[in-house]
């Protein structure tokens, strides 16, 4: 049985909030950023992080996008302190083609805030991204952005959101007018009229506390008409939706909603100040032989990215670990559980905003940046000497498919590593045929071939070119009936491939391929992700 830290501790834990901020590009989550780190004082100008954004412009040109996300390192952890707590925001590229590093990301945090544009609605990123916090069931608090300007109605944008994906909500602001004619917000629940002015870079102090709305105060300060508005939609909040629900929230089954304007500063201050009253301290994370408790003795912790510097002159790699249990301390042993070996740390780093600084240790909740010569895989656990492996890092089906065919015969060993090494580093995923030891490449965006292709030539010498592959999907398969899974692998070793961890992965050519063979044999299950329980 796992030992109990003592209280001093048991504090550090309680304090930490560790979030990542999703939404689809340009609804403005760089912006929301900003403004969070400016008011926990981390940084002192706006502008600070958006230079690390990877912009529009950049999208074909993937050694302007490293170069980006070189700098963009001292952004992947963002830690500031506000109000006593201490708070981590891990930063997930909005860029499709970097959807798995976000994905990945997703595993480190305890909750997440989706940021919708008002304009736009739900749009096709925010349904991938929530269908990850879904399966985690991470708590989810939604910002509803852009109110300056004429968007949707805010009673359709709830129902979108909570058709779309699959959430039920509850608002706990609600804004007044839209556009040229937006008033304000009303807080439900602290009953405050917060009144807007644009271009604000403070906190707004036209803050009025409106206990009854019937009260000739409301339409002092917002006018007659939106006033009336104002009543007539709060009736129906109140009649429509149920009073908001701290352990919903917590199993990720209603997510509070805000309205506001992030480059306006507006509504940003009472998202992060309910965010750190509701949101989750760091949470337990499961091993396939226990649950791994935050307050435990010993230190664990496990690897969910990898930042390869592809500068030549600095070839380090850092590993982000995320810390479950324990207290991590530098130079201290620790033990390596799928390398079966012990390292020790002399540099570990923890980002603080733009810095990045040696810790000598950290809790729970926090992340630190390992530097690494090779030694980590995605998804790797470090612990004080116990064997176990943290779940939860799952790899999902590519949508595009390449061969990857060698240029040079001379170099084929150079090749086999390399490919190996990017794909342990998650930058695409390795599936391999047989015979012929035919390397399929998966990725979700075209950039990482160009990424894979620049790599390996730099960095193992080693040619490539790639050939297309009409495929539908990758599943990975199991089942109880070893007979019929041996069946299925022998007379389907054409579409069968093995990944990183030499599981089966059945690569179906069309949807109507996946749907005949799924009927074919009934014992079978096709999983869309690597993490699946035996069935
Ligand atoms: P992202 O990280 O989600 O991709 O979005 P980002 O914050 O970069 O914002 C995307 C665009 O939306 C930016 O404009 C930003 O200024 C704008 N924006 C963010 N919040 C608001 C808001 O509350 N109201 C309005 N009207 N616009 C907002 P841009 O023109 O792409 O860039 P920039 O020239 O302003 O830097």
């Amino acid at each position: 049985m796992p030992n109990y830290l003592n209280t001093l501790n048991q504090e550090e834990i309680s304090r930490r909030r560790t979030f990542g901020i999703i939404s689809h590009p340009d609804a403005g989550k760089t912006t929301l950023t900003e403004k969070i780190l400016l008011f926990g004082g981390a940084i002192q100008t706006a502008g600070a992080v958006k230079m690390n954004k990877i912009t529009k412009t950049a999208t074909s040109d993937f050694m302007e996008i490293e170069k980006q996300r070189g700098i963009s390192v001292a952004t992947s952890v963002m830690g500031f302190e506000y109000e006593g707590f201490k708070i981590n925001i891990l930063d997930t590229p909005g860029h499709k083609d970097f959807a798995e590093d976000t994905y990945r990301t997703l595993t480190a945090v305890d909750s997440v805030i989706l940021v919708v544009d008002c304009v736009k609605g739900v749009e096709e990123q925010t349904r991938k991204l929530m269908e990850v916090c879904r399966m985690r069931h991470t708590p989810v608090i939604i910002f509803i952005n852009k109110l300056d300007r004429e968007g949707i109605d805010p009673f359709d944008l709830l129902h979108n959101i909570e058709q779309e994906l699959s959430i039920n909500t509850r608002p706990l602001t609600w804004p007044i007018g839209m556009g040229a004619g937006f008033k304000g917000v009303y807080n439900l629940y602290s009953k405050q009229l917060q009144l807007f002015t644009a271009n604000m870079t403070r906190i707004s102090e036209d803050v009025y506390s409106i206990e009854n709305l019937d009260s000739p105060e409301l339409d002092k300060r917002v006018g007659a008409g939106s006033a009336d508005h104002l009543r007539k939609d709060v009736e129906l909040i109140e009649s429509a939706y149920e009073q908001f629900d701290q352990e919903l929230y917590s199993e990720g089954y209603l997510a509070p909603v805000f309205f506001g304007s992030a480059i306006n500063t507006f509504g940003v201050k009472e998202l992060l100040d309910t965010f750190i009253s509701i949101a989750p301290a760091p949470q337990p994370r499961f091993t396939a032989v226990r649950e791994v408790r935050p307050e435990e003795n010993e230190f664990t912790g496990f690897v969910f990215k990898i930042h390869a510097n592809i500068d030549p002159k600095h070839r380090d790699r850092i590993a982000f670990c995320r810390i479950v249990s324990g207290r991590f301390e530098r130079n201290k042993f620790y033990y390596h559980t799928r390398l079966d070996k012990k390292l020790r740390f002399s540099s570990p780093t923890s980002f603080m905003a733009n810095e990045k600084n040696i810790v000598e240790e950290a809790f729970p909740g926090d992340v630190v940046g390992l530097y690494d010569t090779g030694n980590f895989k995605i998804g790797d656990t470090l612990t004080e000497g116990e064997m176990m492996a943290f779940k939860g890092i799952p790899s999902f089906s590519p949508e595009i498919f390449k061969e990857l065919i060698n240029k040079d015969p001379f170099k084929t060993k150079q090749l086999e590593k390399g490919v190996r090494q990017l794909s342990d580093e998650g930058v695409a995923q390795l599936f391999i045929r047989q015979p012929g030891n035919v390397k399929i490449i998966g990725t979700v965006g075209e950039l990482q071939f160009e990424v894979i292709q620049f790599r390996l030539l730099h960095e193992y010498s080693a040619s490539c070119i790639f050939q297309p592959l009409r495929l539908y999907k990758a599943f990975w398969v199991s089942s109880k009936d070893k007979a019929q899974l041996n069946k299925f692998l022998s007379i389907n070793a054409q579409h069968i491939t093995l990944d990183k961890d030499d599981r089966p992965v059945f690569m179906a050519e069309s949807e109507w391929h996946f749907k005949v063979t799924k009927e074919v044999y009934p014992a079978l299950v096709f999983h869309i992700t690597s993490e699946y329980k035996i069935s």
